[in-house]
């Protein structure tokens, strides 16, 4: 995979394309809508990116469809388990045309913050820690809990993680649950990896579904606190052995990011602008990588193990931020 894509809001194409797909997709993008709403998230945009054929879908004006008046006119003849049994149909259905064959789906949210280009400062760590931001990111776990159920593995990426390669050669065989990491400590099994819920490979069965229902569960034991955070702490319990979860960590030399780059450009499959304050700083940084890479893949091929390009990232983005904000 030569091409780089940013897995990134406004600026990707975000329209159905060729095949079948477009027509299929505009009558399931409404009751999508009633899944998001029944199920209590409330993402602006939930991307289902389809690997094999660089087909996807996406459904962007849930703004306007979160209309709840709108919404009821065209309802209101359902009782709401006939309407949730239709959501899940029409969602199993996208989730059918976007899947490998093994029933895996690669997923990613956008909140309204990063749709919307004005209108919210998010360039402190105000919003990003604000109760709405929390409620969001829990809201995803258990919609991503719901995806299991469905029966469906999902690779998670959050939106501003650049993907450069094809992550799945480097991905466990016969594991439930991997994750990239903020800091990897060089054992794949050491529960101490620090570890980023921005990007995660889950495989749907009992005990990934038991997982991220404990997980969800666990917000209330600890108030205040990001998904991650309670993921960082919950993975010592033992609970996890009890349902026999098996976990690991992915290591930073593929799965990279601002808090640890991948240090071989040869290697790297995805960089996560993590450990960043700012949109503004996180964009900049972006472009730097997107640079970088574009310096690596013009070298000649025997020069391509010299070393000689390397990231010149962080720059605006702080590790320091690290220390205040462990996360996003
Ligand atoms: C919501 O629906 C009402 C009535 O259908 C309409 O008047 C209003 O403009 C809509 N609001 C948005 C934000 O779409
Ligand atoms: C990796 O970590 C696990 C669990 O902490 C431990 O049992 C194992 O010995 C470690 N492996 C190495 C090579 O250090
Ligand atoms: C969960 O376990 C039940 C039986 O214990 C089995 O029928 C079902 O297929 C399992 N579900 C998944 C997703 O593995
Ligand atoms: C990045 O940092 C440089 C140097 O501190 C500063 O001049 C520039 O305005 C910053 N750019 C962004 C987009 O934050």
């Amino acid at each position: 995979m030569g091409k780089p894509f940013a897995v990134s809001g406004k600026r990707s194409p975000r329209s159905p394309t060729a095949g079948g797909a477009g027509s299929s997709w505009k009558t399931t993008g409404r009751c999508l809508t009633f899944l998001l709403l029944l199920a209590a998230v409330a993402f602006p945009t939930v991307v289902l990116y389809r690997a094999v054929d660089h087909r996807h879908y996406s459904y962007r004006s849930l703004r306007s469809d979160l209309n709840a008046s709108a919404l009821l006119s065209d309802s209101d003849w359902l009782s709401e388990a006939a309407a949730q049994d239709t959501v899940e149909l029409r969602l199993d259905k996208i989730l059918q045309e976007a899947s490998m064959e093994d029933k895996t789906v690669i997923l990613t949210t956008l909140n309204s913050a990063w749709a919307r280009s004005e209108g919210i400062d998010f360039s402190g760590e105000e919003y990003f820690m604000s109760n709405g931001y929390l409620e969001m990111m829990w809201r995803r776990i258990d919609f991503l809990r719901t995806i299991l159920e469905m029966g469906y593995s999902f690779i998670f990426t959050d939106v501003d993680i650049m993907w450069f390669r094809n992550p799945l050669p480097n991905f466990y065989s016969d594991v439930d649950f991997q994750t990239a990491c903020d800091h990897f400590f060089g054992n794949s099994t050491d529960l101490g990896n620090r570890a980023n819920g921005g990007f995660n490979y889950v495989k749907s069965n009992n005990r990934s579904i038991e997982f991220y229902k404990y997980w969800y569960s666990s917000r209330e034991r600890f108030p205040g606190h990001h998904d991650q955070d309670v993921f960082n702490t919950i993975k010592y319990d033992p609970f996890v052995t009890e349902i026999g979860l098996t976990m690991r960590f992915l290591s930073t030399t593929f799965f990279g990011g601002l808090c640890e780059p991948s240090r071989d450009l040869n290697k790297v499959c995805t960089m996560h602008a993590n450990c960043c304050i700012g949109l503004e700083s996180k964009l900049h940084d972006l472009r730097i990588m997107l640079d970088n890479w574009r310096e690596f893949m013009s070298l000649p091929h025997n020069m391509k193990n010299s070393g000689i390009v390397s990231w010149r990232v962080p720059q605006n983005c702080s590790i320091a931020a690290l220390f205040r904000t462990p996360s996003f």
